[in-house]
């Protein structure tokens, strides 16, 4: 969450901030369980129909955050900073072809986009790859004898990795947190795989069967990092940010940030992952998330014996 509230406004530290992370969370997780996310398909049930709604509890929420976002967009229109490069400084700069820039309605929309696309999303690759990486105790070896050989104070570095990048490929390919692409309109008659499609029709790419198919990824259900090098995927066949012009556009920022947290926690920490039992997907909104809590002991490598800061949990 911090990360990309400071990617987004260039900090996240301060009263608003707090507030900020509280509602983004409480917002997030009105739709967590498989029931409650039934609120994202039906949009009626979004409705306030009174104090005790769903759509109340929405609606408060919604209110107090537009609040926060609004007194941020006009504290920053009153200071301008043009050294700064966080995203809503670059908003607010951006103009069309006739010089007109964002609203603050349109902002808002802007901002709220990112924070909530780009939090529970990374954070849940992240929880799997850390999963995935202390499930298969040969994965893990392989990672830290890549991060033992290739040491470096430049975060950055950490990004080239090839296993680092194939175990968070691998990550994204067996439970594609995005399992669908958003969806298309057809505009004029198409012929796909045997379909006719007519204009008006609504299509969706379904990421989790792709990275399914054993014809391009043998052993499919097998969490199998070597075969990102062994072979290159094309962008046809491995998509775990959608394709095309919609394409995620937060798809850089995601992995980079999966790599350096992942190899970070493994140089840092001495992890033991506690649930023994083999963690099922679940869909958790409109992203595919853990069924039930992973549990992982968390000891600092530098100072074994001077805190024990888990079990907690990483779903
Ligand atoms: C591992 C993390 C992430 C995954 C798996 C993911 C996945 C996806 C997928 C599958 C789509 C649909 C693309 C399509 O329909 O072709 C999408 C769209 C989008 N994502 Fe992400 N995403 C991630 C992180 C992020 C982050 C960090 C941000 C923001 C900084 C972000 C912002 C967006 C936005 C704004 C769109 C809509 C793009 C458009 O319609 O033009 N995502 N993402």
């Amino acid at each position: 969450m911090r990360v990309i509230l400071q990617a987004v406004f260039g900090l996240h530290q301060g009263e608003r901030y707090q507030r900020l992370e509280k509602l983004l969370k409480a917002r997030l997780d009105m739709v967590a369980s498989p029931l409650a996310s039934t609120l994202i398909f039906f949009p009626a049930l979004q409705r306030d129909w009174g104090p005790w709604s769903p759509g109340h509890k929405i609606r408060g929420i919604a209110t107090a955050t537009d609040d926060l976002l609004f007194e941020e967009i006009r504290e920053r229109r009153a200071h301008p900073d043009p050294d700064r490069t966080d995203i809503l400084s670059l908003l607010l700069m951006a103009q069309d072809e006739t010089g007109q820039g964002l609203s603050d309605p349109e902002l808002r929309d802007e901002l709220m986009t990112l924070l909530v696309a780009g939090h529970e999303t990374t954070a849940t690759a992240m929880a799997w790859a850390l999963y995935w990486s202390h499930y298969l105790p040969q994965v893990q070896t392989q990672l830290r004898r890549e991060l033992a050989a290739n040491p470096s104070s430049d975060p950055m570095a950490l990004t080239k990795l090839p296993y680092l990048s194939a175990v968070c490929n691998e990550t994204l390919r067996i439970y594609p947190v995005g399992m669908l692409t958003f969806a298309r309109r057809v505009e004029r008659p198409l012929q796909l795989q045997g379909y006719s499609l007519e204009p008006g029709e609504v299509v969706m790419g379904c990421i989790y069967l792709l990275h399914r198919r054993e014809d391009l990824y043998p052993h499919a259900t097998k969490f199998r990092p070597e075969r990102f090098l062994e072979r290159q995927y094309s962008a046809f066949e491995f998509m775990p940010f959608g394709a095309g012009a919609r394409r995620c556009i937060g798809a850089a920022l995601a992995t980079t940030e999966m790599k350096i947290v992942l190899a970070t926690l493994l140089q840092e920490f001495d992890l033991a992952l506690l649930t023994r039992r083999p963690v099922e997907p679940q869909r958790r909104g409109i992203t595919l998330g853990m069924r039930g809590e992973v549990d992982f002991l968390l000891r600092s490598v530098q100072a074994p014996n001077a805190k024990v800061v888990a079990p907690g949990a990483a779903g």
